[in-house]
């Protein structure tokens, strides 16, 4: 199936690592150029070289995606490259390591500041960077990352859970914003997913490497497993694409029926 997306431009935040980075690598088979906004700036350069052995031009904006300046930035220098911007994927978060899962108690100030620095404020940076170029073009597709964290709650997660439940009100505001102007808004919610980055840290935490420790973790999942990154990226590709025309405002979990709605 052809997706019309040859030519479109999207910038995805935290582009250069993980499900961002799966995010890139699919965009450039699909002949989209993405914009790697991520403030790791060798793994960014990575990422727009493995685009163009993909086939596609990618571009790298270093900068942090909780500046308002920096995204403003980033939407200017993706206009002087490609002329336009057709898609914006927020997908960066801090702490993906793990290393601020703990008991609420014990979080620190910074991480909370972290957590809804990046997650947030990025999230409504990038979005009012974006939208009045694409009010102009009278086009555009517009995905937000979040976490079934945010769904179901967590103890571990307490802070960055409530950032991305709030994720999910801000997108539903912006797809009543953005509708009538061809602007379809929505999130892609995944729950454990494996990525190139992280299999290492869940072969720590989870002997993920062993049949045992993948059977022990898959069993929360109606499906059997985790998602992967391309799981995601394949998800939000579409959600981006000309193909869905009409489909906004909605939280779609890519998690194996790791939670599920009410209906
Ligand atoms: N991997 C999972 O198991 C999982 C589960 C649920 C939700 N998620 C969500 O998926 C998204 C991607 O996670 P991942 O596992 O691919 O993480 P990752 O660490 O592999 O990638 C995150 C990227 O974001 C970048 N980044 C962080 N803060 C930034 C900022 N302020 N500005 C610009 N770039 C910034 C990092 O440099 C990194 O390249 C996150 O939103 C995360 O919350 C991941």
């Amino acid at each position: 199936m052809d997706l019309f997306l040859k030519d479109r431009v999207a910038i995805v935040t935290g582009g250069a690592s993980g499900i961002g980075r799966k995010i890139c690598h699919t965009y450039a088979e699909e002949g989209v150029h993405p914009v790697i906004f991520d403030i790791h700036e060798e793994n960014g350069k990575k990422v727009v070289k493995e685009c163009g052995d993909i086939g596609t031009e990618a571009l790298l904006f270093h900068g942090d995606c909780s500046s308002e300046e920096a995204c403003l930035q980033a939407v200017r220098e993706t206009i002087g490259k490609f002329g336009k911007v057709d898609i914006l994927v927020h997908n960066a978060a801090p702490y993906t390591d793990g290393s601020a899962v703990m008991p609420f108690l014990k979080q620190t100030q910074k991480m909370w500041d972290d957590f809804v620095n990046t997650i947030l404020w990025g999230a409504i940076y990038t979005t009012k960077a974006v939208l009045p170029h694409m009010f102009e073009l009278q086009y555009g597709r517009i995905v937000y990352i979040s976490s079934d964290a945010g769904r179901t709650g967590d103890a571990f997660q307490a802070v960055y859970g409530a950032c991305k439940a709030g994720l999910a009100g801000f997108m539903k505001s912006m797809a009543q914003y953005g509708g009538r102007k061809n602007v379809l808004v929505n999130i892609a919610s995944p729950a454990l997913t494996l990525t190139d980055e992280n299999e290492p840290m869940l072969n720590l935490a989870y002997k993920y490497d062993t049949e045992e420790g993948k059977k022990r973790v898959a069993k929360a999942y109606p499906t059997g497993k985790i998602s992967t990154a391309q799981d995601l990226a394949n998800m939000v590709v579409f959600l981006t694409s000309d193909r869905s025309s009409n489909l906004t405002g909605q939280v779609i979990g890519v998690d194996g029926g790791y939670f599920m709605p009410a209906p």
